[in-house]
């Protein structure tokens, strides 16, 4: 193929023959893979830590798609701690959704699977090894069957738009009930519902009874966010993944739903990842924070760290693309030039390279190490490390 061809991602229908060919094989091959009756020991593995309640290990995410693999999640690793939040950050396409969902195994299939890596999921059902480590499970290589045991109970999920999350046609109470059913098959109709009214209570929500008995359509945008709150606790889970759970909503509501996310995190003693656009729902909210960039992390450190120490070069440009009440009116807002490489056609070097102006002769090479800047803080930069 040309040079030029290839920049502008043409393909004949020769080569997106081909490639349609090799999708399915893959296709198919990670498929079986989900249906197979496997060894429990193929899929739990020893936690790096026990203090963790998820570790994601080189984790690769691909699209099958007719113009080739896109690589959503491209490596990425990062630790969630027991009772801690961790926002983690970056812009539209940049994988942060792609790898909540891998986490829950809800990527969608056949195109989308989780091609490499590990998902380590702290489980207190498994006990230790024969070297003392505490054993979880690998979320990235479990059969969907063995999945349904740790889905919606220990792993819950918030979605940004409870509309559409929400049957419509059936009433609260009745979606709420369910979960304590699926939760507790022997639970009598009578306790499912005082469960429910109390995890509505709980969420703070006025007249719990009323809502009950009524439809979705009849909820704020705000109640019903606190629904879907309440039902993903209904089974006392180890971790919440919220994925842009205030953005449907306006500034006010926003501030008291995650004001409630933090308190019920605390209380309840589980851990949160809080994915956002917002910086400053960050700053409010997380313990940590990971800044992936193009399906990589690009940075992670402790929230005081990312915002006061911030050190690759697109993590100081979102700091300062984030409009100020003190900044001038006529000021226009700072935006980082350029756009992120093609997921299908990624560079052998940097991914920020084309839209970073501290871009050196080292950054020619290959895609830039892992450098420690502390124990917390890790930067994937040729500006940190050995010169
Ligand atoms: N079903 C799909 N088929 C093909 N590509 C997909 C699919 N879902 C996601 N992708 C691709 O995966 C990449 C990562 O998407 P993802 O939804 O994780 O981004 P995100 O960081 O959550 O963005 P946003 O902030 O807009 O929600 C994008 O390049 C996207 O085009
Ligand atoms: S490695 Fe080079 S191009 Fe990439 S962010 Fe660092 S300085 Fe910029
Ligand atoms: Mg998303």
């Amino acid at each position: 193929m040309s040079e030029q061809k290839k920049s502008s991602n043409y393909i004949s229908i020769k080569e997106s023959r081909k490639i349609i060919k090799e999708n399915l094989r893959q296709m198919k091959y990670y498929e079986s893979l989900k249906r197979k009756n496997l060894d429990p020991k193929s899929f739990t593995c020893a936690m790096h830590d026990e203090n963790n309640i998820i570790e994601i290990d080189d984790l690769h995410t691909c699209f099958f798609t007719d113009t080739g693999t896109v690589k959503s999640v491209n490596g990425v690793s990062f630790d969630i701690p027991k009772n801690k939040i961790v926002g983690v950050v970056g812009e539209s396409g940049c994988g942060k959704s792609v790898t909540s969902l891998s986490i829950m195994q809800l990527v969608q299939a056949p195109q989308g699977q989780v091609v490499g890596g590990e998902i380590r999921f702290n489980s207190d059902e498994l006990g230790i090894d024969e070297n003392g480590k505490k054993l979880g499970y690998n979320i990235a290589k479990m059969p969907t069957k063995e999945m349904y045991k740790i889905r919606g109970k220990d792993i819950t999920m918030i979605f940004q738009e409870p509309m559409t999350s929400l049957n419509p046609v059936f009433t609260i109470g009745y979606q709420l009930d369910e979960v304590s059913f699926v939760h507790t098959p022997d639970i009598a109709k009578e306790d499912a519902k005082k469960k429910s009214i109390e995890m509505l209570e709980k969420v703070g929500i006025a007249m719990p009874e009323h809502v009950y008995k009524s439809y979705p359509h009849e909820l704020s945008g705000g109640m019903r966010q606190r629904v879907m709150i309440a039902m993903a606790l209904a089974g006392n889970p180890k971790l919440i993944i919220a994925d842009e759970p205030t953005t449907a909503l306006d500034v006010t509501i926003q501030a008291q739903i995650l004001e409630l996310l933090k308190d019920l995190q605390k209380s309840q003693g589980c851990s949160i990842m809080l994915i956002t656009h917002d910086l400053g729902v960050i700053a409010e909210m997380a313990d940590e924070v990971v800044v992936m960039y193009a399906g990589r992390v690009i940075e992670k450190g402790t929230a005081h760290e990312i915002f006061h120490d911030p050190k690759h070069p697109y993590t100081i440009g979102l700091q300062k693309s984030k409009p100020l009440l003190t900044s001038p009116s006529d000021e226009p807002l700072f935006s980082i030039p350029g756009q992120v490489p093609n997921p299908i056609n990624l560079p052998n070097a940097c991914y920020f390279k084309n839209r970073c102006d501290k871009c050196f002769n080292k950054c020619d090479g290959e895609y830039p190490p892992v450098i420690k800047i502390s124990e917390t803080h890790y930067v994937s930069c040729y500006l940190y490390g050995e010169q």
